[in-house]
């Protein structure tokens, strides 16, 4: 008997690490498996989402084969009182909780005033957790991933974790919803340049990890690497990002998520940090005059896959 339960726990420790593939994203898939957000940009963006049927009728998303594009409008100027520049935001219609996740991504929005994202987040904000995984403003790098968390979950220093942490308390409200992140490190390669690459993310009550592998990077796991139907994280290197529940009991500070892809413009976070990004004049200005600045703002995403 006591052997057995042996068995059993020991069994258990080894299946926390390792994930069956439940859903693979890929082209047409996206417009059935997400939809699209219409509301206003709560991060108060020079951006209008529009719905499906305006997306599709003004090529701003694309699906064929393997390929699933969204982007902003780069052929319109636009009136400065009228609504903002055309560009898209999507919502997974399913919810996740712990598991991996898989952004195969070739191309990501780049551009004065843009600011891409792709992450997760509840229904209730900040009380069940945001989880930001890629995000930039205006084109310049390093990227960040963050955490943003009712009050109450902070992160330790002095992790192991290959990227640079940006700060230790995740209460979105005390820090100007800023929260708990972790930058990219500087030298990582030129993402576009490079065609992308995969990032990933794994949930458990224990920790959240990121990691990130350029496309071609030979250390790239082979179970993801080769589109495997299951994940083993055990095996995997020392993850760019890692927040563990130390000080932040991850079961209570995050709940069920949905999975989201946008490009906003301006607001709070490109907004704010356009003047010192080099970039000409004024971050509204600048998107409502200058479609041609926009034509390289688009997400080119090759697969979305849940495991869990
Ligand atoms: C729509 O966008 C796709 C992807 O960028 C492009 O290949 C295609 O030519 C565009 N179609 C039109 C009609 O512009
Ligand atoms: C960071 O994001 C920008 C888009 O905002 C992208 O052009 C750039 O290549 C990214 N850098 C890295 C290192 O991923």
């Amino acid at each position: 008997m006591f052997y057995s339960f042996a068995a059993l726990s020991f069994a258990s420790l080894v299946a926390a690490n390792t994930y069956s593939l439940e859903s693979n994203i890929v082209g047409q898939q996206f417009l059935s498996s997400f939809s699209f957000n219409t509301f206003a940009d709560p991060t108060h963006g020079r951006v209008n989402y529009v719905d499906q049927p305006t997306a599709q009728a003004q090529n701003l998303t694309f699906a064929s084969g393997n390929t699933f594009i969204m982007r902003a409008d780069f052929t319109s100027t636009l009136n400065p009182s009228g609504p903002g520049r055309n560009s898209v935001r999507i919502q997974s219609n399913a919810q996740v909780e712990n598991g991996v996740i898989a952004w195969d991504i070739r191309h990501m929005p780049e551009g004065c005033g843009t600011w891409p994202s792709a992450w997760t987040v509840a229904q209730v904000w900040p009380g069940e957790g945001e989880i930001d995984v890629i995000e930039g403003a205006n084109n310049v790098g390093p990227n960040q991933s963050t955490l943003h968390t009712a009050p109450g979950c902070t992160m330790p220093s002095g992790l192991a974790m290959s990227g640079h942490p940006l700060g230790t308390n995740c209460d979105a409200v005390a820090t100007g919803n800023v929260g708990c992140g972790t930058s990219l490190t500087p030298t990582s390669t030129a993402f576009n340049a490079n065609g992308g690459g995969v990032y990933a993310m794994e949930r458990t009550p224990d920790f959240i990890k990121m990691w990130f592998w350029a496309r071609n990077d030979p250390s790239i796991p082979s179970d993801l690497a080769s589109g495997a139907n299951a994940v083993n994280t055990a095996a995997w290197p020392a993850p760019y990002a890692l927040f563990p529940s130390t000080n932040c009991n991850i079961n209570q500070f995050f709940g069920p998520h949905n999975i989201i892809f946008d490009l906003t413009l301006c607001g709070d976070w490109a907004g704010s940090t356009y003047p010192s990004s080099g970039c000409p004049g004024t971050c509204v200005d600048f998107v409502n005059n200058n479609p041609a600045g926009f034509v390289n703002a688009f997400w080119d995403i090759a697969s979305l896959r849940i495991f869990q």
